[in-house]
């Protein structure tokens, strides 16, 4: 890797044909759809409706959204600045922004999204497969016990969730393969409407069941006597991943903007549609949940059985499954392939891969890590009884990939990220990106973000770091 010598200062103009090269986004609404897909996800449809409902409704909802807005708003903003003030990949902006090793975050990014896609692939592959089986048999035969069952059967397995998430990884390296403008750009075009009218489609068939006023009741009711710390780190926690932030993701996304885009309402629009659509996805699940009279505290089963269950009964129950996983594997697609972006971008911008090589060789290596991930989540599974160490006790591949990426990785690349900002950057760089004109005459808006990064975000962050370390040790 030849290492260029940094401009400490500020950015450099840019060869002319830069943007030909690399490829940008056509349009302000594509970067923004493209975001916004990489934020929605299985975070969002998947894991924030049975967070919510386990941690106190609305209460923990107040919470979750302090969090969005102290930490999470402000660390998307500040990758969404480094991207474009770098336009390069991750390991580059860091490296042409300012000197030292700050761009080690940027290979820490590449590394999280190693371990992030080759678990995220595989729950990705079991709604690929849930789609694929339910559109073509319906629901039926997921009545009573027999989900459990057919859950825990398909997971156990050796072939199909491979084939799945193989799958899976051939769709977003495919997708990635044709570039920004053609690839990414026109995917989230195309996926994310289509994504928000299911959704609206199915809260309509959801509100309208006998009885889902207690679902929502059970969302909305806020229950402060639930709300634990546990439930405050939970939220911050997952105010990072359900934003896509911590990895470099944003920052990759944002060095393919044109620089007339207002990073800060790009921000601030991505937020807001992440948490709408969250809210959303719980108004579908839990009305549904409660008109069928199932359990709505499953936790991460709530997806994979208890739903299928609530779609054996439901009138329709077979259009309504089959399109309610259709809406969840678009969320995950675009989120895949946002998380394979970062690591193609590196290969292609600092290893001087080819786009195609690139996108082939990220996706089929992850594709390789992600199987023993698969095979190791159920008690069944082959590499069940396989575990790595980790600092509280040996834990499932899996779950190790989960936890590292999550609990550590995401957390210590948005601080870095912040941090990077504050001290090696600079005040004034920073807010010249996020206003467009110098730093001196900056919005009152761009002066608050800045204090937040410099103070709230990265205290929020390390106190996240901290309860990790404490709740691993003391297992
Ligand atoms: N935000 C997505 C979700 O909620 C997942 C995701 C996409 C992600 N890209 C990421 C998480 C980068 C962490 C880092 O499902």
């Amino acid at each position: 890797m030849a290492k260029p010598r940094h401009d400490h200062s500020h950015r450099m103009a840019d060869p002319p044909d830069q943007h030909h090269v690399r490829g940008h986004f056509a349009t302000r609404v594509g970067f923004i759809l493209a975001a916004v897909g990489s934020a929605v996800g299985l975070g969002n449809i998947w894991k924030f409706p049975y967070v919510m409902g386990e941690n106190g409704g609305a209460a923990f909802l107040l919470v979750y959204l302090g969090c969005i807005l102290l930490v999470g708003l402000p660390v998307l903003l500040a990758e969404f600045v480094i991207g474009r003030a770098g336009e390069t990949s991750a390991v580059g902006s860091y490296r042409k922004l300012a000197r030292g090793p700050w761009w080690l975050n940027g290979l820490l990014g590449v590394a999280a999204g190693f371990f992030i896609l080759s678990f995220y692939s595989a729950v990705a592959g079991w709604v690929l497969r849930y789609f694929v089986n339910g559109t073509v048999s319906g629901f039926a035969a997921y009545a009573g016990d027999a989900s459990a069952e057919r859950f825990v059967g398909l997971i156990s397995s050796a072939g199909e969730p491979i084939v799945y998430q193989f799958l899976v990884m051939a769709m977003t390296a495919g997708i990635l393969f044709f570039g920004i403008e053609k690839g990414i750009e026109r995917a989230a075009r195309f996926l994310m409407p289509l994504l928000f009218l299911i959704l609206l489609l199915l809260l309509v068939r959801s509100l309208t069941l006998p009885g889902a006023m207690e679902g929502l009741a059970f969302m909305f009711q806020p229950d402060f006597g639930k709300l634990s710390w546990k439930s405050v780190l939970e939220a911050l926690g997952h105010s990072f991943f359900t934003l896509s932030i911590g990895m470099g993701v944003m920052i990759t996304y944002a060095s393919y903007v044109d620089r007339d885009v207002h990073l800060g309402k790009t921000a601030g629009t991505v937020a807001t549609l992440d948490t709408g659509i969250a809210l959303l996805a719980g108004m579908v699940i839990f009305p549904a949940v409660f008109a069928f009279g199932m359990e709505p505290g499953t936790g991460p089963a709530l997806m994979f059985i208890t739903l299928p269950q609530v779609f054996a009964q439901m009138p329709l129950g077979h259009v309504v499954g089959a399109a309610f996983f259709f809406l969840v594997f678009i969320a995950a697609l675009t989120s895949t392939i946002s998380i394979l972006e970062p690591v193609v971008t590196w290969l292609v911008d600092d290893m001087d891969l080819t786009r195609w090589v690139a996108s082939a060789v990220a996706g089929g290596l992850i594709f390789v890590v992600g199987i023993p991930a698969t095979l190791s989540v159920s008690e069944g599974g082959l590499l069940h009884g396989f575990t790595l160490p980790f600092l509280g006790g040996p834990v499932t591949i899996f779950d190790f990939l989960d936890n590292v990426s999550s609990k550590f990785m995401l957390p210590i690349g948005g601080l870095v990220a912040c941090l990077f900002i504050v001290f090696a950057w600079g005040r004034k760089n920073a807010m010249a990106e996020v206003t467009g004109t110098d730093g001196d005459n900056a919005s009152p808006f761009a002066k608050l973000w800045f204090w937040t990064v410099a103070t709230v975000a990265p205290a929020g962050i390390i106190v996240i770091l901290v309860a990790a370390v404490i709740e691993l040790a003391s297992k």
